[in-house]
Formats: structure tokens, C-alpha cells, sequence
């Protein structure tokens, strides 16, 4: 890491950026919960990144029982927890033990990030900054510097959040904007509820 957890978390931010940051602007595609539904069912393997929306929303819950029914039906679901996600240190891994989500399959950001680029689907439910492209790509970012999760070598990926807004550090993310990208927008336990009753009627058809 290239930064101090301390120095990503207070007032790091912009420190290292030595320019003008690259204006982020794209074509975002929107996707539904039927696709959603598809992409996980059909997929080998997932990695789902949880962050402060899912905390705030308390979408555990219903996760956790979409995350069984998919195992169950033997596709691959890990969880890729990068260690400022949330707003408070352990945040999404206590939120995830709390909803009975196996500890094995919770992964550190190092111990899965290499593991992104053989994976079918990449589902990022209420991250932002943690899955920020532009902290690797662009050295002006006010995030530059900073270790993320590489969603975006996976074969496709899925942005849940409510809008296009940025996150914390109030910094655009050119995932929204890649080719292999779909933002499935909406409020995450709501999402995840629909999600949840969506793979569970997949299986019972
Ligand atoms: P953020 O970058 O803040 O992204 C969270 C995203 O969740 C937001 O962009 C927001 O987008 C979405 N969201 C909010 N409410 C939602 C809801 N009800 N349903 C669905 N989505 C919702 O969070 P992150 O990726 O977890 O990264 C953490 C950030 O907090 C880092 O910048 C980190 O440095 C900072 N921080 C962390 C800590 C600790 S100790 N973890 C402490 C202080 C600061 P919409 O508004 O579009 O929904």
C-alpha cells in the first residue's frame, strides 16, 4: 500500500495530486434485476464488494439468503472487503457475519484481488471509492495512491448504488463508464430483496 490507512482515511485526500484531475465523463449502461438475476445464476464464479450503502441500508440480510440459494446451485460467491469500506474499521465484515455469511468466503482485498480477472460476474453493492480505477490510472486523482479492488477485470461488472453521485472522498469513477459495466441503480436492500426473490424463483422454475 502506498498510503497509510490513517492518511486514506483523514484528510489524505489530494495530497499526492500534482495536476488537474482527468475529467471522468462516459456513457453509463443501466441494467434491471431480471439481468442481474441472470448474470449471477449463469455465472462460475462471483465476487460481490460491499461498502457504506449496503451498511446504511442494511441489505445483509436478503444477501446473505441470495448468496446461499447461489451456492447452493454450486456457483462460486466470494466477498472482497477492502479495509476503509464502511465508515468504521470492520464494518462490512461484522455486517456480513452478522447476516451468517460464512467467514471463509470473505476475503481481503489482497487475498482476492489477483482472482478478479478469472471471475464471471463482479457485483459491487454501495462501494465507491474502494473500486475507484482512477486511484491506479490517474495520479491527479485526489485518490491517487490509494489500494482498490479491481472489479473491472472481471468479465463483467455490476455497480449497485441509487445514483451517478460520487462517494466519500467526492470523487467521479470511471467504472460507472467501461464497456463490461452495468449500474443496476436503486437502493440496496431493496435491490437485493428483488435480487433475492429473483434467483430464488430462477431455481424453483
Ligand atoms: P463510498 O465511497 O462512500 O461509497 C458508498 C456509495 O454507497 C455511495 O457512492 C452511495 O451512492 C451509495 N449508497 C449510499 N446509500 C445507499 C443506499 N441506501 N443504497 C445503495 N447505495 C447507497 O463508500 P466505500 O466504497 O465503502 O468507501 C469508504 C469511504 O469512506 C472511503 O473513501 C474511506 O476512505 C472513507 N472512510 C472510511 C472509514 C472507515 S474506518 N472504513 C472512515 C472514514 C472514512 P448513491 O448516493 O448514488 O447511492
Amino acid at each position: 500500500m502506498n498510503r497509510s490507512i490513517a492518511n486514506v482515511l483523514f484528510g489524505g485526500y489530494g495530497n499526492l495530486a500534482k495536476g488537474p484531475k482527468k475529467a471522468v465523463t462516459g456513457t453509463h449502461k443501466e441494467t434491471s434485476t431480471a439481468e442481474v438475476c441472470a448474470m449471477l445464476c449463469e455465472a462460475q464464479s462471483v465476487i460481490i464488494v460491499p461498502g457504506y450503502g449496503l451498511a446504511v441500508a442494511q441489505g445483509q440480510y436478503p444477501l446473505a439468503e441470495m448468496v446461499k440459494v447461489l451456492r447452493e446451485h454450486g456457483v462460486n460467491v466470494r466477498f472482497g472487503i477492502h479495509p476503509v469500506a464502511g465508515r468504521m474499521p470492520g464494518q462490512l465484515n461484522v455486517l456480513l457475519a452478522e447476516a451468517g455469511i460464512p467467514y471463509d468466503i470473505v476475503l481481503e482485498m489482497d487475498e482476492i484481488n489477483e482472482d478478479f480477472k478469472d471471475t464471471d460476474v463482479a457485483m459491487v453493492l454501495g462501494a465507491n471509492d474502494v473500486v475507484n480505477p482512477d486511484a491506479l490510472d490517474d495520479p491527479d486523482s485526489a485518490l491517487a495512491g490509494m489500494p482498490v479492488l479491481h472489479v473491472w477485470e472481471a468479465k463483467q461488472s455490476v455497480m449497485m448504488k441509487r445514483s451517478m453521485a460520487a462517494g466519500y472522498a467526492g470523487v467521479d469513477n470511471p467504472l460507472m463508464f467501461k464497456e463490461n459495466n452495468w449500474m443496476y441503480l436503486g437502493d440496496a436492500k431493496k435491490n437485493c430483496e428483488a435480487l433475492r426473490d429473483a434467483v430464488k424463483a430462477h431455481y424453483e422454475k
